[in-house]
């Protein structure tokens, strides 16, 4: 994609690092993070129009905090330093950075900030505002040929410019939300700086990537494996449309998706001329599954099966020159990440090279952030009920049955959980929820219907809102919308006859029951 402009994010370790490039893709120009460690003969072969140093946990001034090649600061492009980056800035160009001292001088959270609109950073924009502030260090003492443009009552620097080098430093954080107008500084640092066109937009990126599926894989054949997730069904669209009946999708349908999902998928991709393969496997899974309880056994289960379901249609396709993954940028950034403890063992199709007869692997997604997958697959024309997919997991249903499986109880699950889907969507809270789903519990307690007893399920509700679904919060859904799902389900449901809501937040407790 390096026909568009291209905006530098280097990265010293901020949490919100992946926000700012949202941000700049969000503003219509293209960027990429790259590690402050990248050598700058690398970056300059980038050629970008502007550089944003990230914020991150480190003292500038110490030796062992993370550094730049200095030649970076004579190279002519503009920078952008946010936080450490403003520090960085500083530190590097004669200014002086030290611990604050006094408590004043360390800002954390919401601030009202003066601002000087004489500032290209901040021309159009109120002269007042809140910004959200996070550091401990402070700037003593500002470099030569800079100017204080922003001021807090705790600080006199808030933000330095050097408006003929194009070099400017915030201290607080302009990407995230709590900063008024914090994405129109960095749009005005874009264009009024970098001389951005704002040339990064989907219907460009869909017509870009279908040209270089087709020069890439030629007259080959390429293999999918189809989840019904937002990745992969978008991943499907774009290489339907580039290479037609060169691709195979392989949907295994396991029987433990959600109500009508099968249907829907293999509805969504009718419309292209491919070869759409839908697996019928439940029998099979329910099969292997039978009397199994233990959540990691179950996953485990699964996760090979649909291996071998796959490995079997895939010798039917015969050898493939390309296997296809719906690869995202979020992963392509995270997979340098160290190893975190492994809570639950995710099954991914993440496995699948091992097991498939292919030459190379085509990631058309592999670029795009999240959201912009759902706007390429909007683009695609796939409907908005696959694009705004939320997150299911590999294994099912399977998971979200506690205890040992059976059709009855995967069926009865199906049809509560289409409720409690269909009630949160009605209640507008479809958007602000970012997961939410029904668990068929082990329990059984006495209830009463009509004029008889009853010795039912217990069903619990799990609503959690989360940016990166490694931490959640429980959702609180208005007591008349829970109402509602409750009475619907234990009158339209049979086999339940009450109804829990989970209050537990991530952590102690995950998101999935098992
Ligand atoms: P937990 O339950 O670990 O879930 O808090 C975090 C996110 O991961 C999803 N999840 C899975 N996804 N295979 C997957 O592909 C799995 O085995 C799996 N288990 C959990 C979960 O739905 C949530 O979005």
């Amino acid at each position: 994609m390096n026909d568009h402009q291209f905006v530098l994010v280097l990265d010293f370790g901020g949490q919100y690092n992946q926000l700012i490039a949202r941000r700049v893709r969000e503003c219509g120009v293209y960027c990429e993070i790259k590690p402050y460690t990248t050598p700058l003969a690398e970056l300059k072969a980038l050629n970008p129009i502007g550089i944003i140093f990230t914020g991150g946990p480190n003292s500038v001034y110490l030796e062992t905090s993370p550094h730049v090649d200095p030649a970076i600061f004579t190279w002519g492009v503009p920078i952008l330093g946010i936080c450490y980056g403003c520090q960085l800035l500083a530190h590097n160009l004669g200014g002086k950075v030290t611990e604050a001292q006094d408590d004043s001088a360390r800002e954390y959270g919401k601030t009202v900030t003066y601002y000087d609109t004489d500032c290209k950073l901040f021309r159009g924009l109120p002269a007042e505002g809140v910004s959200w502030m996070s550091h401990g260090d402070y700037m003593a003492k500002v470099p030569e040929g800079f100017a204080l443009v922003a001021h807090s009552a705790n600080c006199p620097n808030v933000a330095i410019a050097d408006e003929t080098r194009g070099f400017y430093g915030v201290q607080f954080h302009p990407e995230v939300n709590h900063t008024e107008n914090g994405v129109a500084m960095i749009r005005n640092f874009l264009y009024e700086v970098c001389g951005a066109k704002g040339d990064w937009s989907m219907e460009d990126y869909k017509r870009t990537a279908i040209a270089q599926v087709r020069e890439r894989v030629g007259d080959g054949k390429v293999l999918l494996a189809l989840s019904g997730g937002v990745d992969s069904s978008v991943c499907a669209a774009l290489l339907a449309e580039a290479v037609g009946e060169q691709l195979t999708c392989v949907f295994v349908d396991h029987g433990l998706m959600r109500k009508n999902e099968g249907d829907e998928v293999e509805q969504a991709f009718s419309k292209w001329a491919m070869n759409f393969v839908r697996v019928d496997a439940e029998e099979r899974f329910l099969t292997k599954l039978k009397g199994v309880s233990e959540p990691e056994c179950k996953r485990k289960i699964i996760g090979e099966e649909f291996i071998r379901v796959f490995e079997e249609e895939a010798k039917k396709v015969g050898a493939v020159d390309f296997l296809a993954q719906g690869t995202i940028y979020p992963d392509v950034i995270e997979s340098g990440a160290g190893d975190a403890a492994v809570i639950k063992s995710h099954h991914n199709v993440g496995g699948l090279p091992d097991y498939v007869d292919f030459k190379e692997i085509v990631e058309p997604l592999r670029l795009l952030f999240k959201d912009e997958v759902r706007q390429l697959g909007r683009e695609l024309g796939l409907p908005e009920y696959l694009v705004m997919r939320q997150p299911f997991p590999g294994p099912g249903l399977a998971i979200r049955v506690i205890g040992d499986l059976t059709k009855e109880k995967l069926d009865t699950l199906r049809d509560a959980d289409a409720i409690f889907r269909e009630e949160i969507a009605a209640a507008g809270l479809d958007t602000e929820i970012n997961q939410y789903f029904a668990v068929l519990t082990n329990t059984r307690s006495v209830g009463v219907m009509g004029d008889g007893r009853t010795y039912d399920y217990t069903l619990a509700l799990r609503a959690v809102t989360t940016s990166d679904f490694m931490t959640a919060d429980w959702a609180r859904i208005p007591y008349e919308v829970l109402d509602r799902v409750s009475g619907r389900i234990v009158n339209e449901v049979p086999g339940i006859n009450r109804i829990v809501y989970d209050i537990t937040s991530k952590p102690p407790a995950t998101i999935e029951f098992e």
